[in-house]
């Protein structure tokens, strides 16, 4: 598919084809997406399993859910789970990833980098991140469970910024293979359990994976507020200029759909609902 194309087809899928899986070359299409995502810091943060559903027990597919995640973990027939490994960045801290990238003429003099620079300014403001005294439990106490190890506040940003673009990598090569997805939360305790997750790894909400069961236009494309809000240009609150005729050549590519709800889209849910024995 044509990029603007997927990001257009793209949004959240609730009900999935429970019965119809995913092919085993297109889940691995959607790891070597996220592989190629690019690494705060050279730090190889992300972590990702996938799961098919069918190989977890009604206990434990009952233990993942949450008030926001339910009938579509039932549906999904794979969930792909998104970690940070935060021992990572001290592993980076030997500098041989920003080395590396000397070697390779990717980071270059002309932009300040070389042997020393890594010496005595990259890997001491690496440091600098791990040992910031602002810290917080990588993993907060919960009931029977103590507090995961204190890390720095920067760290885990860090952390979560490589897994906010694993996730965004994930669900665009879903949608571009024709696939359907949905990031929903899980219980995060629960997962870390039932998936032997080490300690030093923290999670985010994983993409729910099948084909679709609804329409591709699953009721149009989802709102957001406008524009204007939350596009700025040289300085706040000045809005970017929203110029019609791209929105125009963006709606031919595609990348911009009609909106919801369809006109049809209520009776859709209740076919659904009718069709997947859930409530209506
Ligand atoms: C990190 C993350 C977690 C999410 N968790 C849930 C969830 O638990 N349940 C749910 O129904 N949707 C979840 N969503 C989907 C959002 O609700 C959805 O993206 C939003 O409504 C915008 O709609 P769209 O994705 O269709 O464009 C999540 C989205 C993100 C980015």
């Amino acid at each position: 598919m044509e990029f603007k194309s997927v990001v257009g087809w793209r949004r959240s899928i609730r009900f999935f084809d429970p019965w119809r899986g995913v092919e085993r070359e297109k889940v691995q299409c959607i790891l070597e997406a996220i592989y190629r995502a690019p690494r705060v810091l050279e730090v190889d943060f992300v972590r990702v399993l996938v799961v098919e559903r069918d190989r977890l027990s009604p206990e434990k597919m009952q233990a993942l859910k949450t008030p926001t995640t339910t009938a579509q973990l039932d549906m999904a027939p794979v969930y792909v789970f998104f970690y940070a490994d935060v021992s990572m960045l001290e592993s980076a801290l030997n500098g041989a990833n920003f080395r590396e990238l000397i070697r390779l003429g990717v980071l270059n003099p002309s932009h300040g980098w070389n042997e020393r620079f890594v010496a005595d300014t990259a890997t001491p403001y690496l440091r600098a991140v791990v040992d910031d005294p602002d810290r917080v439990p990588l993993r907060p106490p919960s009931a029977g469970e103590e507090a995961g190890p204190m890390v720095s506040r920067e760290t885990l940003r860090l952390a979560r910024t490589a897994i906010g673009i694993a996730q965004e990598y994930a669900l665009l090569a879903a949608f571009d293979q024709g696939l359907a997805a949905q990031l929903s939360g899980v219980s995060v305790n629960a997962a870390r359990a039932i998936l032997g997750i080490p300690d030093t790894w923290i999670p985010s909400s994983p993409m729910l994976l099948g084909y679709h069961g609804e329409s591709r236009e699953a009721g149009g494309q989802r709102p957001r507020e406008p524009f204007e809000e939350d596009f700025f240009e040289l300085r706040y609150p000045h809005p970017f200029y929203r110029e019609p005729a791209v929105v125009q050549r963006l709606t031919a590519a595609e990348m911009i759909q009609a909106p919801a709800p369809f006109s049809w889209r209520m009776n859709e849910v209740r076919g659904l609902a009718r069709k997947f024995g859930l409530p209506e």
